[in-house]
């Protein structure tokens, strides 16, 4: 068994899993603060234009380079070209990816502890008291790092079992059950009395808000949502089929993805809106707002209140997980493949590494402040360094290599799948590849620097 490469089993394996991938705390917590913070519906207008002329384009290049090298990151952009400086950007993937799975397991183990809180009743009582918890829970020396790592090592159990068994599996599970907690509560917070506020504020732009900075923020936040510019998609794509059709793939993807981040939005808004409460709250929102907001909303119906708390938290978790698999396989295809080692021996490489990133990150934005570099706090300055720096380089990176360095044939025989079906769209696709992609990322890139 040893290296043999695992591959998913059936189309819509291919799907869920990638989906899987994309659908994460992304869409529900990020994506929602950030257009909370970002002017709502104008902040949503830029990141979709963000997801269809960057996103798609982006995910079509690492399809192409996995499913041709059929291997790890740093393998895949080596085979690919006759300079092994590529080799590079496959690197700065497996890092990038691992220092989103540190900081990320942070806000998912609050999710898993916020679960069992919830499930057990004790997230009760008026608005200072919920904040209260969550103040004391985060704050804790110990709880947010066990939580945190606790996530890891669920997420290492699933990775363990391997690509078809392991990763299609729980994604197979978990994303339609995702989708219907999402329905569900979405449903059960648009009928709540005043929710119509809310649905305007996600659906009717101000353009006041549009400062120079919402541009970067939409695009790292397209890319982050999309699972791009880490070789994340590379290597899932690595277990593609030949027959699987590269476009119509990353158009469901992220048409799902988005799909989900919009109904994010209208889960959360339409309640806050229902029962007065702001929409910038920030990283918090979900934390501390939204149990208020459960309470409050359905306080005529407490076990309505209770039940949609618990379902909410469980989609939390199951987002989350899905998108942690893929962040960990990464690494972990890169450690046995390249070092001939077990997969057993091989997650747990970066399971420790992780895990170590996770305790600094939980620590940094609770019991340890003083833990900064750079004037943010770790947690927030991974974040802000890997979704706005380095997802946008890889991206970039990647867009140059298969628009300008991988043979015009080879790329175009993935698109078409040997030429078996249409390459109408083929030359668009390199025109956005070499021309478009780069110049925008460059250019939002390089004014966010204070460059241009
Ligand atoms: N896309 C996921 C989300 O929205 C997060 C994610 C998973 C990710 N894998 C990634 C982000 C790789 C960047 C790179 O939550």
């Amino acid at each position: 068994m040893r290296n043999e490469r695992g591959s998913f089993g059936s189309r819509l394996g291919i799907v869920l899993a990638t989906a899987g991938s994309a659908v994460g705390l992304g869409n529900v917590w990020r994506f929602p603060y950030m257009a909370g913070e970002n002017g709502g519906a104008a902040f949503i207008l830029i990141y979709l234009a963000c997801i269809l002329m960057l996103g798609i384009p982006g995910m079509l290049c690492e399809f192409v380079v996995g499913r041709h090298a059929q291997s790890n990151a740093a393998r895949a952009y080596d085979r690919l070209s006759r300079n092994h400086s590529w080799k590079l950007v496959g690197y700065l993937g497996i890092l990038t990816s691992t220092i989103i799975l540190g900081f990320y397991a942070v806000v998912a183990g609050w999710c898993l502890q916020y679960l069992y809180a919830s499930f057990s009743g004790h997230i009760t009582g008026d608005a200072e008291a919920v904040k209260a918890y969550f103040v004391a829970f985060s704050s804790h020396p110990l709880k947010p790092v066990l939580w945190g790592v606790g996530f890891i090592m669920l997420t290492h159990l699933v990775v363990v079992r391997g690509v078809r068994g392991g990763i299609e599996r729980a994604s197979k599970l978990l994303m339609p059950v995702l989708l219907l907690l999402l329905v569900v509560i979405v449903v059960a917070s648009c009928m709540l009395p005043g929710a119509i506020e809310g649905v305007r504020f996600l659906l009717m732009p101000d353009f006041s808000k549009l400062t120079s900075k919402v541009w970067l923020e939409a695009l790292g936040q397209a890319f982050f949502s999309l699972s791009l510019g880490t070789a994340c998609l590379c290597t899932y794509a690595s277990y593609f089929s030949k027959a699987t059709n590269l476009m119509q793939a990353a158009a469901q993807i992220a048409l799902l993805d988005t799909l989900i981040a919009i109904l994010a939005g209208l889960m959360i808004f339409p309640a806050a809106a229902s029962v007065g409460v702001s929409a910038d709250a920030g990283p918090s929102l979900i934390f501390i707002t939204l149990p208020n907001v459960f309470q409050q909303a359905f306080s005529a119906m407490p076990v309505a209140g209770y039940v949609i708390g618990v379902m909410f938290y469980a989609l939390l978790v199951f987002a989350a997980l899905t998108s942690t698999i893929s962040m960990h396989e990464i690494g972990t295809a890169f450690f046995s493949e390249e070092f001939r080692l077990t997969r057993d021996k091989a997650v747990w490489i970066i399971t420790g590494v992780a895990s170590v990133i996770c305790a600094f990150c939980a620590l940094s934005v609770g019991a340890n402040t003083d833990l900064m570099l750079m004037g943010h706090s770790l947690m927030d300055f991974c974040d802000h360094l890997t979704a706005d720096f380095m997802l946008p380089l890889g991206s970039m990176l990647t867009c140059l290599f298969v628009g300008w360095y991988v043979p015009r044939q080879v790329v175009r025989s993935e698109f078409t799948n040997n030429d078996t079906i249409g390459g109408a769209l083929f030359s668009l696709f390199l025109f956005f590849v070499r021309y478009v992609c780069p110049v925008c990322i460059a250019l939002i890139f390089f004014h966010q620097l204070g460059v241009i």
